[in-house]
Order: C-alpha cells, then sequence, then structure tokens
C-alpha cells in the first residue's frame, strides 16, 4: 500500500514535511507561482507517518487530501511558509524542504487589482525572497537532519552536488524535472546525494510514495541509533 508496510523506523521522530509551492501576490487577483502540486510532500509526509514518524506539514497551496495522520498548516508566500517552517523547526527531529519555494517576489504590491490600457503595462519589479532553507540550516539545533530538494532542468547531479555544499544540508533530493518527473505527475524520479559521501542513490521512475519511501530509508540511516 504504502510501499514499507510494518516498518516503525521513524517510532518517536518529529519530522517536518513543506510541500506545494508558494504563491507571491502582484494584486489582489494575481499572483507568480510555480507547477508544484504537493504529490511529493504528501507522499512523504504519509509515509513517515506509516513508519512511526509525528509528522507536520507546511502546505503552500495544495489542493490534494490532507496526507493520513499529519498535522497540515496552511499557506500561501513565502512570507508565510518561512514564518511556519522556522516556528516549527526547533520541535523537528527531521525537516524536509520538498516545496517549490519562489525566489522571487514583485517588488511592490499592488492594493487595486491593475487595469488594463491600451498602452503596455509597466515591467514587472522584482526582489529576493528569503532563502528557508539556508535560514533553517544557520539555525539548526545538534543532531537535527535537514534534507533539501534540487530542481534542476540541466546537469543535475552538478548542480545538486553544488547545491549539497552550498545549503549545508545532509540530504540533497536531486529532481530532474522533465517528462513523467518532477512538477504536477505522479510519478518522480531522483538522486539522493548525502553530505561527507560519494555515493548516489538512484530512484528510478517510479510513484512518488516510493521515492518519498527510498528518501526516508536514507533519513532513517542517517538518524542517530541507527543501525548502520
Ligand atoms: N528553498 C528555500 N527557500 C527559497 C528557495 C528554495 O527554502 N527561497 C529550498 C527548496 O525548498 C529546496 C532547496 O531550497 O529544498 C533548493 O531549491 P532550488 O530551487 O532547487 O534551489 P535554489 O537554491 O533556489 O537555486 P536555483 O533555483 O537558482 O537553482
Ligand atoms: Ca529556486
Amino acid at each position: 500500500l504504502l510501499d514499507r508496510p510494518g516498518l516503525a523506523d521513524l517510532a518517536g521522530c518529529q519530522v517536518l514535511v513543506s510541500a506545494g509551492g508558494t504563491r507571491e501576490p502582484i494584486d489582489p487577483v494575481r499572483f507568480l507561482g510555480n507547477r508544484s502540486s504537493g504529490r511529493q510532500g504528501y507522499a512523504l509526509a504519509a509515509a513517515a507517518a506509516v513508519r512511526g514518524a509525528e509528522v507536520t506539514v507546511v502546505a503552500a497551496n495544495v489542493a490534494l487530501p490532507d496526507p493520513a495522520g499529519s498535522r497540515v498548516v496552511r499557506v500561501e508566500s513565502t512570507e508565510e511558509l518561512r514564518t511556519a517552517v522556522l516556528d516549527a523547526a526547533p520541535r523537528a527531529d527531521v525537516v524536509i524542504m520538498a516545496a517549490a519555494v519562489a525566489d522571487f517576489r514583485a517588488a511592490e504590491i499592488a492594493t487595486e487589482k491593475i487595469k488594463k490600457t491600451d498602452a503596455d503595462p509597466p515591467p514587472l519589479r522584482l526582489t529576493r525572497t528569503p532563502d528557508v532553507l539556508a535560514e533553517l540550516a544557520a539555525r539548526r539545533r545538534p543532531g537535527q537532519l535537514l534534507v533539501g530538494f534540487a530542481a534542476e532542468t540541466t546537469d543535475p547531479l552538478a548542480g545538486g552536488r553544488a547545491k549539497l555544499a552550498a545549503k549545508g544540508v545532509d540530504v540533497l533530493v536531486i529532481n530532474e524535472v522533465g517528462p513523467n518527473r518532477g512538477f504536477d505527475v505522479p510519478t518522480n524520479a531522483a538522486s539522493i546525494l548525502v553530505a561527507d559521501s560519494p555515493d548516489i542513490v538512484d530512484v528510478p521512475l517510479a510513484p512518488k510514495v516510493v521515492v518519498a519511501n527510498r528518501i526516508l530509508d536514507v533519513v532513517a540511516g542517517l538518524l542517530p541509533g541507527a543501525r548502520q
């Protein structure tokens, strides 16, 4: 059913998962968004709960039924996601940042709907959003495991290795974006990298719950007290 029935290797473990994609408002009716459905994050939450974890999900604009056995906190923008994730993180043994978090937001948000005229609209000025994963890494508590995702369209392994080092995470899941994998589809393929290890765990194209359990296998093996 959830691929690994009867496994309780995350019993007593607090797991925080971010899922979905953030939306940055432009005016009261428009936003900048991305194609993330939340399926991979929700599959991680459901699989972690089956394996005995206490799970909190910070869900950005996810239109799916709540994952079984999880507490769900709903957010829209990167700022809201940041607040919810940083609020829950101190209690978490494992933080998995599966959400597609916006890198840019509108520099000014119009309070009224922007009307069209005969002229072309003024250019949309963008500004950076905070990097939540970098903030988590900066304030992580001893023993806490951090899992990042990397959505890549070109040279995924090189991009993933660079992000593993730059982000200061323990595990980096490289998500190739393409046909039947990545955003807004029920299947995924991934390469999982672990800090200070040359090994790569390759997960071939599979339902997202199977990919979720492979990621959790790696996480469970890194937890203090895990049998090596
Ligand atoms: N992330 C985050 N806050 C942001 C942007 C990204 O926490 N403002 C997290 C994502 O949830 C993911 C990881 O950082 O776990 C990597 O996201 P990705 O978009 O692949 O990498 P970026 O560092 O944003 O670099 P780029 O988009 O330029 O490749
Ligand atoms: Ca990004």
